[in-house]
């Protein structure tokens, strides 16, 4: 058995016996691989006592769940309701061209459209890794983005 079979295996044997365990163990398993391998489905499916594809529906439900490895940073901007009232659309189209117009950043970085992160009473909304952040500006946001990434500005 492999190192990654190993670790695979005891994220999933952590979660088999909790009541609604699949949720919190695909979480798990994204937060330590940082992504859903498309081999694991079977095994998870197996200790779960499901089939492959009621696990991979509930992957393929839930968009924050990614099943290929994706860049380092991920970053989303929420384009829920009051996020957009709030200049939200603006935010996004701003950090998507100045991260497309610096090579460094843009190697590093995956921006995606979210439907509300939960701080609605903050708005605009975004989430970089596990961090959100409220009421924030494109330049605040590409800045946290440089400092996490070491990519300077230009
Ligand atoms: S609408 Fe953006 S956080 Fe809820």
């Amino acid at each position: 058995m492999s190192e990654h079979s190993q670790s695979l295996q005891s994220i999933v044997q952590a979660h088999v016996s909790m009541e609604g365990g699949l949720l919190p163990c695909l979480h798990a398993i994204q937060k330590h691989y940082g992504y859903i391998a498309p081999e694991a489905v079977a095994d998870i499916a197996r200790a779960f006592n499901l089939s492959r594809a009621e696990v991979h529906g509930t992957i393929s439900f839930y968009s924050f769940f990614k099943t290929s490895p994706g860049k380092s940073l991920q970053l989303q901007v929420c384009a829920a309701e009051s996020c957009q009232a709030m200049g939200g659309r603006q935010l996004y189209a701003s950090l998507k061209s100045s991260i497309a117009a610096n090579p460094a950043l843009n190697e590093q970085v995956e921006i995606e459209k979210v439907y509300c992160l939960g701080n609605c009473a903050c708005s605009p909304c975004a989430r970089i890794g596990d961090d959100v952040y409220g009421d924030v500006s494109a330049d605040q946001l590409l800045t946290e983005l440089q400092q996490r990434s070491g990519v300077k500005n230009g």
